[in-house]
């Protein structure tokens, strides 16, 4: 809902109840049991909405929590109006949203279209037969020679092609072989799925997540990819990523579904770049309000093996910065439930494990957009290394695991690869207390709990003035009282500086400065000027007094000014 207009600096800005929200993202299956089955629940969300509304949110995305024979947990659905039997009931959906509203706060669903399950009953008929009436609904197609119809690679590894031996013809699967993808080529398809999208929204829910949209249209599948290297599957995100023609669904879908409700859409959209934004996420002709682009995880992610390249991290987010401050809206984040902890792979978990997760936390959060935080960021959680293959449980980790060994890795180098990357790191259950499993649950938890859980846990920090919850929840009071932070301009302050972050919001007469070091060494920095304002906040517990252009920042130092 449009509610008034103001100027920045020449523009237009709209003002709108989804770009002042701050998100939250809840991994049900992890968050928190209700009824001591070891497994979040609805029931466990709804006793934490209090702990949610005392940090400051106002929107909650939950991650699939329909039918669903887990997977790739929930992500495979095989029933999009019904409600894992682990989580609870429609009552228990209901109850949650009810209490959601009566909070003021909104909530968003995961919109899984992609894909299904392959026990969907649509895919269930599709497999019966070569002219079952559904079988246009997936993607079929013959072999060759005994072989996959191409060569492309899936997502989560192995051919993106798995022989039905009932018909034997091939089904094109993106994700895992249990996620076979519709032929959104079919419009009884995308009748089905805009059917299905509204019946949520009339049943009151605030908007979606929408889950591997860039994905929808692919490339004609006799298309082969060249394999420099000889491998068997190609990475083949350029056959079914961002394909020309994609924009005529997504088009489609927000006439037919979104258009009609005061909703916000965010799209999970690999690989698409700002000049498309207009069509993405543009303030009238966008399919969704905002994106979640990948460019700076790609860029965090290498640092696992190499130090942060600062530049290339801000370059990116300059370039969506500025890119979308005209037409579009950025989906901020550091964390999700695909990635591993940001304080462990870009911060410095032993050494400076509060200072790195403060610093990161600012660097993102007052940009231009709207910012999410995955559970358990905001208490630093960090990643959990186990000890065996087997100990794991998501889909992608175990394929990937066991395709490096195919290929000749060792088991340790195969691990190591594990614990840097897997999933899974994310996936714990939350630590919110020091009592037994973390005070999750009652029972032992689907996953184990991380091994720090009696001193690293939401109460703990709940009760520390200067702990990351503590400063997270200033983030929060801070962005929401301050307009600038939602509709100012952004400007990189040192965009060549190769440990600090400083960038500037300015919104009519007001300006705040954002100074992070992202580095575990100390940084000279000098400034066009010197800083005259106030510290309105800081992770230093004792801050020195900036006087100077030129001033030393700590390790992951982390300030903000209101010039
Ligand atoms: C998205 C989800 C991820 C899931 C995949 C397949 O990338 O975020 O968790 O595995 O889609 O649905
Ligand atoms: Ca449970």
């Amino acid at each position: 809902m449009e509610t008034a207009f103001r100027r920045v600096e020449q523009q237009t800005v709209t003002r709108t109840w989804w770009k002042e929200a701050i998100a939250y993202q809840i991994y049900p299956r992890s968050f928190n049991d209700s009824n001591g089955d070891g497994i979040g629940d609805l029931r466990g969300i709804i006793e934490k909405l209090d702990y949610l509304e005392d940090l400051g949110i106002d929107v909650i995305w939950i991650c699939p929590m329909y039918k669903s024979p887990n997977d790739d947990n929930g992500y495979d659905i095989s029933d999009y109006q019904g409600i894992m039997e682990e989580f609870g009931t429609m009552e228990d959906f209901d109850a949650l949203l009810q209490a959601v509203h009566a909070r003021g706060m909104k909530l968003l669903l995961d919109l899984v279209v992609n894909h299904t399950s392959d026990e969907h009953p649509w895919f269930v008929e599709s497999r019966q037969s070569i002219d079952s009436p559904k079988r246009d609904w997936y993607i079929w197609r013959d072999g060759q020679g005994g072989e996959p119809p191409n060569n492309w690679a899936s997502i989560f590894g192995g051919s993106a092609w798995e022989l039905d031996p009932e018909t034997n013809q091939y089904y094109l699967h993106v994700f895992s072989k249990k996620q076979p993808d519709l032929n959104w080529e079919n419009g009884d398809v995308r009748t089905a799925v805009y059917d299905m999208v509204n019946w949520w929204l009339d049943k009151g829910i605030d908007g979606f997540r929408v889950d591997a949209i860039s994905h929808i249209k692919k490339k004609p599948t006799d298309t082969m990819l060249p394999s420099p290297d000889g491998k068997k599957y190609v990475t083949a995100f350029s056959m079914y990523s961002n394909i020309d023609g994609i924009h005529e669904y997504l088009q489609e879908m927000k006439r037919k579904t979104f258009a009609n409700y005061d909703i916000m859409t965010v799209g999970e959209t690999n690989g698409i770049e700002p000049e498309a934004a207009d069509l993405w996420m543009g303030a009238d002709n966008g399919a969704m309000n905002m994106a979640f682009h990948f460019d700076h995880v790609d860029i965090m992610r290498q640092s696992r093996l190499a130090p942060l390249d600062v530049v290339e991290l801000k370059r990116i987010f300059d370039k969506w910065q500025q890119g979308l401050l005209e037409t579009g809206w950025n989906a901020l984040y550091i964390e999700n439930h695909d990635m591993v902890r940001a304080v462990s792979l870009v911060g410095d978990e032993n050494h400076y494990w509060r200072e790195s997760a403060t610093a990161l936390g600012m660097m993102y959060f007052f940009m231009h957009g709207t910012p999410f935080i995955y559970q358990g960021q905001e208490i630093g959680m960090k990643n959990v290394p186990l000890p065996s293959i087997h100990d794991y449980d998501d889909v992608a980790t175990k394929n990937e695991y066991f395709e490096r060994i195919a290929n000749g890795m060792s088991e340790i180098d195969s691990m190591q690869q594990v614990w840097g990357t897997s999933r899974d790191n994310v996936r714990t259950p939350i630590q919110w207390d020091a009592s037994p499993h973390a005070g999750f649950s009652t029972v032992t938890p689907w996953m184990p709990v991380h091994e720090e859980y009696e001193t690293l846990n939401v109460e703990a920090q709940a009760k520390d003035a200067h702990s990351i919850l503590s400063f997270y929840k200033t983030m929060i009071r801070l962005r929401r009282a301050e307009e600038t932070f939602t509709y100012g301009s952004y400007r990189d302050v040192l965009p060549d500086h190769r440990q600090a972050f400083v960038y500037e919001r300015a919104f009519e007469d007001k300006r705040f400065l954002i100074v992070t070091n992202l580095t575990a060494n100390p940084a000279t920095v000098t400034l066009p000027d010197v800083v005259t304002g106030t510290l309105v906040l800081t992770n230093e517990l004792d801050p020195e007094p900036i006087d100077t252009e030129t001033f030393l920042l700590k390790p992951f130092e982390a300030r903000l000014y209101r010039l």
